[in-house]
């Protein structure tokens, strides 16, 4: 089982409570943590989230330094990671890449993270950070271009960041928001989205078992 997490909501979550949007983002990390406990729990195979998209990077200086700080902090959790027999690994625009945004601080604890994971066998926890699915697939096509005969579904396929992902099983999307996002557009074709009306850092066990649900449906279906 494959479930991707478009984890929208923290500003409106601080909004709400009259804190700064910094709050929210905390918040949001902290929830992270516990939803990858829990879907440890229910035996989920891959965990795949969005953190920071290619797009994010216009927000207010002040913002983004703090998620960047929150991502060091949250690929820092190699203890607890351990613990769960999870796996950790990011995708995103490659850090050689000319138009690539992670500093080199963020870099660092991206790669110790899953050098200090890489062993476990249990759940795959992959964080998205200066992705965007769009750039992930112009990428792609030029490598797959490069090939030099007509490309294939399988070529793409094969030519995505993270080959070895498996294809999504459910999408969810938090915080009311009705609509795709720039996330895992190639790896989510055809796959249900759950939309929850739960801000991220409010998302619950409960919202886990329902996207499981939905995502199993459709597998019946
Ligand atoms: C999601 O929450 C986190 C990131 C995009 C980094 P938002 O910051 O988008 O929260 P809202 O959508 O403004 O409430
Ligand atoms: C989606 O949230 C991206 C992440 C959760 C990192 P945004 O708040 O950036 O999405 P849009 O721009 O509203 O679609
Ligand atoms: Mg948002």
């Amino acid at each position: 089982m494959h479930l991707a997490c478009i984890m929208d909501g923290n500003g409106r979550w601080a909004t709400r409570r009259h804190l700064p949007r910094t709050a929210g983002h905390t918040a949001g990390e902290e929830n992270l943590a516990e939803v990858v406990r829990q879907c440890v729990r229910r035996d989920v195979d891959w965990l795949t989230v969005f953190g920071f998209s290619t797009e994010n990077w216009v927000r207010p200086r002040r913002e983004v330094r703090h998620i960047l700080g929150l991502h060091e902090k949250l690929f820092g959790r190699v203890a607890e990671l351990n613990e769960l027999n999870v796996r950790i690994t990011w995708i995103g625009r490659p850090f050689d890449d000319p138009s690539a945004r992670t500093p080199r601080y963020v870099q660092r604890a991206i790669h110790k993270a899953i050098a200090d994971t890489s062993s476990n066998t249990g759940m795959t926890l992959t964080v998205a950070f200066d992705y965007g699915s769009r750039a992930e697939i112009v990428d792609a096509a030029r490598r797959a271009k490069a090939l030099g005969r007509p490309v294939t579904a399988d070529d793409l396929s094969r030519a995505m960041y993270l080959p070895d992902m498996p294809p999504v099983d459910v999408v969810v999307r938090t915080s009311g928001e009705r609509r795709v996002s720039n996330f895992l557009l190639w790896q989510a074709a055809g796959a249900p989205i759950y939309f929850s009306d739960e801000t991220w850092p409010d998302f619950s066990a409960d919202d886990i078992d329902a996207a499981l649900n939905l995502a199993r449906a459709h597998q019946r279906s």
